[in-house]
């Protein structure tokens, strides 16, 4: 398959960990004998620096001629510590998604069994955890009017949805639940805001399109708790644009780091995949980043286009270098690899997965030389 893809590495650890999705993207080309192509864009603090804008032009057009946009990461402090600055690198990535239609952002949640000590929460509650949240990305207060009033002592952001924004997200999340647990939970605040009664009643009103999914609803505040004290009682979770990016940063603590959590934002047309974890700025060239997330976002690229096989072959690969402690600190605090390693690992298991080194028990001794 030829593919053209459209990288945005964007800021803080952002450059150092899509190399290494790159570089896993290669090997699976290579392998499976595809053509894929990349080419590199500037986006967010890094945009403003070198351009005065978060998305340039060429940037957004470079992505619409694309098959699909890997993301790496946004945001830089200079800018989170001064509320009078007026561009912001995260309108960057708000734009792109509103620009190319992006209204599904899909981020699974799983354990590692690994992995399961890593996690503050108690090993017994998050085994089997295996979480879709479905988080819909281009409405709700995150688009709404806004504005701080003259005087300045009062600021407005409203949160507004239509019924057709909340069904095109909504059957997505209805087919994901068809294919796995069938179950899907609403989460909204039905009990305050209107925007959420609008949510129930149209998916109520969907569900009897999907006959076989059971649905239930939380509060958000409810679904928040949930979340930490039983997360296997969820299998597909839909919620609006601010309730899911908060949930799933909660969510990335069932996995034991954030560094784990990868996700695709789908739209009509066009497609992108990113981690959820932020551009990480005190790590910024230290070469400590945890690769992983992005190159599970690789993985969920290749699942887009129907690449079901290579797409397992990465996810095996992380599995295989979780298995073998071969992780950037935040998972293992006494590591010695760093995102460099990590990438050329699972790079390596990709072009040749029956590499006895690779699978050696010298590997998980720490001892192994050819990385
Ligand atoms: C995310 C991020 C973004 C969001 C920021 C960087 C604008 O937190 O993708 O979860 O809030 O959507
Ligand atoms: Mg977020």
């Amino acid at each position: 398959m030829k593919l053209k893809i459209a990288v945005l590495p964007g800021d803080g650890i952002g450059p150092e960990i899509t190399e290494q999705s790159v570089r896993v993207l290669k090997a699976v080309a290579e392998r499976f004998d595809h053509d894929f192509s990349f080419d590199k864009a500037v986006v967010g603090a890094a945009a403003i620096d070198l351009l005065n804008s978060p998305l340039p032009e060429g940037t957004l057009e470079l992505c619409k001629n694309c098959d699909a946009v890997l993301f790496g990461a946004i945001g830089d402090p200079k800018y989170d510590n001064d509320p009078e600055a007026k561009v912001r690198p995260e309108q960057g990535l708000l734009r792109l998604r509103k620009e190319l239609g992006l209204f599904a952002n899909i981020r699974p949640v799983k354990t590692y069994q690994k992995l399961l000590d890593q996690s503050p929460l108690r090993p017994e509650r998050i085994a089997g955890a295996d979480i879709e949240i479905f988080r819909e990305l281009t409405g709700g207060i995150y688009f709404g009017e806004r504005n701080t009033a003259e005087d300045g002592i009062s600021a407005t952001d409203v949160c507004t949805y239509s019924v057709q924004e909340i069904e095109r997200i909504a059957h997505l999340a209805f087919k994901a639940a068809q294919k796995r647990r069938k179950k899907l939970t609403l989460v909204d605040k039905a009990n305050v805001l209107e925007t959420s009664r609008l949510w129930r009643k149209t998916v109520t009103n969907l569900s009897k399109e999907y006959r076989g999914v059971e649905l239930d609803f939380l509060f958000i505040d409810n679904a928040a708790m949930q979340m930490i004290l039983n997360p296997t009682q969820f299998d597909v979770i839909l919620t609006e644009n601010m309730f899911g990016d908060i949930l799933s940063d909660e969510a990335s603590v069932i996995g034991g780091s954030i560094g784990l959590l990868a996700s695709a934002s789908i739209g009509k047309r066009y497609a992108m995949f990113e981690p959820i974890h932020g551009s990480y700025p005190q790590a910024t060239g230290k070469g400590i980043a945890n690769p992983f997330a992005s190159i599970l976002s690789a993985a969920m690229l290749l699942d887009h286009f129907n690449l079901t096989e290579e797409a397992e072959a990465v996810r095996k690969a992380v599995e295989v270098s979780i298995n073998h402690n071969i992780c950037t600190p935040d998972i293992n605090k006494s590591s010695e690899y760093g995102t460099k390693k990590v990438g050329e690992f699972i790079e390596l298991n990709i072009s040749d997965p029956d590499n006895q080194i690779i699978n050696d028990e010298n590997v998980s001794l720490g001892q192994m030389t050819i990385i």
